[in-house]
């Protein structure tokens, strides 16, 4: 790792490190978290300091909150508060806002062991502008900077980039989940056991075209599943009956087809009903889809021999699921995939957001090798988009 890292640091008695996380967590409409991933994978930065002697202020932001204060109050991260809390067992200060006299006074009541979190940056409208002031203001408040905020790496906002530039000469370092997700992701980039098995899924092509072509570059195979399969054989003139489609990128999906030629796998066969709340009407297709019918699920010989792909690789790296699994009856793909990564020996990495939900779903997130806290930052790294965020860390002497 180039990057200076918390293990590098000595962290002194009675320091006050500011810890950017990336506790973006997924909620119901009450505002009730449904998954607490994120929050636990910050948990050994966040112990380490406090171990020290030091105090932690610990910021993030939640959601998309839009300026509406009413609507914005499912935002706060009074709950975000609370489960940190309950996960360290230790004293967790909460304050109602991201700079101001408030934030500042609790700062410097902060004792030796005790925890600040700071309400949602996005709440302000200087984060997401990148405002210096603003920054400057977040930056008085510690001693040293540590990003352990994974998840939000491919973003510009003032606290991953501006607060750590007004840092500068008081030490930046990574936190422990942003360089175990470093340190995986050069060995995927840089020497993975091969054979290298991409398994590609989800709605959209056009979400993934420069991951879609990385992978392209890297892996050995890369199999196909979820709507983005259909695009697909759309783009190849094969039926698809009513199925999900970007009927504007089937350019864009016959260049990759090309690009991927001879490494690209798209199913076999598909699960197809007439409608999608008609989990009745489901049967097997193989080959296209006819009209009338609407792919939500890879289909059972698309499953085993995807099954058997995944047991001689080398290294899985796997984003996007095979079908419309949210709905239990369309979930057997993406089940079935978890469960043959969870089953092999091979380096499993399971690239964040809705893929990583999944997983945790079926249970299997501690058989894979790394489950990616990182959604769209997964994407960018991989692909080799720059992160500003990064940049801002001090390098290893
Ligand atoms: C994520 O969930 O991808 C990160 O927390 C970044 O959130 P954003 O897409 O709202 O910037």
């Amino acid at each position: 790792m180039s990057k200076s890292t918390l293990a590098d640091l000595k962290i002194r008695p009675n320091q006050r490190v500011l810890i950017r996380v990336d506790f973006n967590v997924p909620q119901d409409d009450t505002g009730k978290i449904t998954n607490d991933r994120r929050i636990r994978g910050a948990l050994p930065t966040i112990r380490h300091v406090l171990d020290a002697g030091a105090s932690a202020i610990v910021m993030s932001h939640l959601g998309r909150p839009k300026g509406d204060p009413k609507k914005d109050a499912v935002f706060k991260l009074d709950g975000v508060a609370a489960r940190l809390r309950e996960l360290l067992g230790t004293t967790i200060h909460k304050v109602d806002e991201v700079v101001g006299g408030q934030a500042k006074s609790a700062a410097q009541a902060l004792k030796p062991g005790e925890v600040l979190v700071l309400e949602n940056l996005r709440f302000h409208p200087g984060e997401q502008k990148g405002d210096a002031d603003f920054a400057l203001q977040i930056a008085s408040l510690g001693d040293v900077y540590v990003n352990d905020a994974f998840g939000t790496c491919h973003r510009k906002d003032a606290s991953m980039v501006a607060v750590p530039q007004a840092m500068a000469g008081r030490p930046r370092v990574v936190g422990f989940l942003v360089a175990k997700e470093l340190d995986i992701l050069a060995q995927l980039l840089s020497q993975p056991l091969r054979p290298l098995l991409g398994i590609l899924g989800g709605g959209k092509v056009s979400d993934k075209i420069g991951f879609i072509k990385k992978m392209l570059s890297l892996v050995d195979k890369v199999l196909i599943g979820g709507a983005m399969s259909y695009t697909f054989m759309k783009a190849q003139g094969v039926g698809v009956g009513g199925s999900r489609v970007e009927a504007d990128k089937l350019d864009v999906a016959r260049e990759l087809l090309e690009l991927g030629k001879g490494k690209i796998v798209l199913p076999v066969d598909h699960l197809v009903v007439d409608k999608i709340d008609a989990p009745q009407t489901a049967r097997v297709i193989e080959g296209g889809i006819p009209d009338g019918g609407i792919g939500v699920d890879i289909g059972p010989k698309t499953i085993a021999s995807y099954g058997a792909e995944i047991q001689k690789a080398g290294t899985v790296v796997w984003n996007g699921p095979m079908g419309k699994f949210e709905d239990e009856p369309y979930s057997k793909g993406t089940r079935a995939v978890a469960a043959a990564m969870a089953a092999s020996k091979a380096v499993t990495i399971v690239g964040g957001g809705e893929t990583a939900e999944a997983v945790e779903e079926f249970g299997l997130a501690e058989k894979v090798t790394h489950v990616s806290t990182g959604g769209g930052a997964f994407l960018e790294y991989v692909e080799g988009t720059p992160f500003a965020a990064l940049a801002q860390i001090d390098d290893r002497q």
